[in-house]
């Protein structure tokens, strides 16, 4: 099975999925995600067998509510976005605000799926009310039906009946974790590749994190973090505290599209942070992990 990404959703981790999955030990009970976004590793373990069951969580009501309807009603969503996309034809831009505006009133999940396969960059963006104001891209309809349908039906069959859905702070979250479980966050931490300057739903306090990391560290719960990045000349995202005992593994995530805008050919490159809790049930040292290193070369800028 081709692995799915239902959600189209700016700063996905499906193109790094393997490479995160690599470091996910074969005997976990669960695997969280906090902030799932589009659940690109959730979906990847999944298919690859890694977790028996999930968690996945985001602050971002309609989207949770989304994942509701794709993993447990995956045909009303289906047909809901069939219709929404069949609808547009002729009168797409139109018809793209009438739908932002009744998802702005309505917070429907149907709508948002509509509005992530035809906006900017699969982007979420609200404006200071918290109103969804992304603008459509005009050279594209969204994902066709057909497709869209294959991934839904896809993702729900890999995560039907073992996922647990919620929309809380992650916070709430990560307290639940046991040792035979794994974490994978990957925070919206402005400058950071993964919300790359864009606005999530929101943004997170730097020190209300690392404490969590702290408590996650003393509990000895398995954790992997997705945190900053750099191109070869800028680093993003504030240095986290030694004395975590985090490993860090730099993966080469593709060209920047930025430095690829003004002419330059810079490569970009994302940060995974290990906990000791996982290292030691990996049982690999900090060579093999500096190994690791040299290993991938993916495309992460075209991947929502
Ligand atoms: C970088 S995205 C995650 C992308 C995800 N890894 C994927 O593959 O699509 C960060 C997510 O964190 C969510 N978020 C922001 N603040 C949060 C909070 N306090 N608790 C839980 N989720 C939060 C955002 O809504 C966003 O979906």
């Amino acid at each position: 099975m081709r692995t799915p990404h239902p959600i189209p959703y700016q700063g996905s981790k499906r193109n790094l999925a393997p490479k995160i999955l690599s470091f996910i030990p074969s005997d976990i009970q669960t695997l969280f995600e906090p902030f799932a976004g589009s659940a690109a590793v959730s979906i990847a373990a999944a298919l690859r067998k890694k977790s028996k069951l999930f968690h996945l969580n985001d602050i971002n009501k309609p989207l949770m509510d989304l994942w509701e309807l794709i993993i447990k009603k995956p045909e009303v969503i289906v047909k809901q976005y069939a219709k929404l996309w069949h609808d547009q034809k002729g009168n797409e831009r139109e018809f793209y605000d009438r739908v932002r505006e009744k998802f702005n009133k309505t917070r429907r999940p149907d709508f948002l799926l509509y509005l992530l396969a035809r906006c900017v960059k699969a982007a979420i963006r609200y404006n200071f009310d918290g109103e969804f104001n992304q603008s459509p891209d005009n050279r594209r309809l969204g994902r066709h039906p057909s497709l869209m349908k294959q991934d839904i039906l896809a993702a729900s069959y890999l995560l039907k009946n073992r996922s647990t859905l919620t929309c809380q702070d992650y916070r709430e979250v990560l307290s639940r974790a046991k040792k035979h479980d794994l974490i994978y966050m990957d925070p919206p931490y402005q400058g950071t590749f993964a919300s790359g300057g864009f606005r999530y739903f929101k943004d997170l306090e730097f020190e209300t994190f690392v404490s969590s990391l702290y408590d996650l560290t003393s509990r000895d719960i398995p954790f992997i973090l997705s945190y900053d990045g750099r191109t070869e000349d800028k680093t993003f995202g504030k240095p986290l505290p030694q004395d975590l005992g985090l490993k860090k593994i730099e993966i080469k995530a593709g060209r920047s599209s930025q430095a690829t805008l003004l002419g330059r050919n810079h490569f970009t490159y994302e940060s995974l942070y290990l906990s000791k809790a996982l290292i030691v049930k990996l049982r690999i040292d900090s060579k093999e992990i500096t190994d690791h290193k040299s290993i991938q070369q993916t495309e992460m800028f075209s991947s929502y």
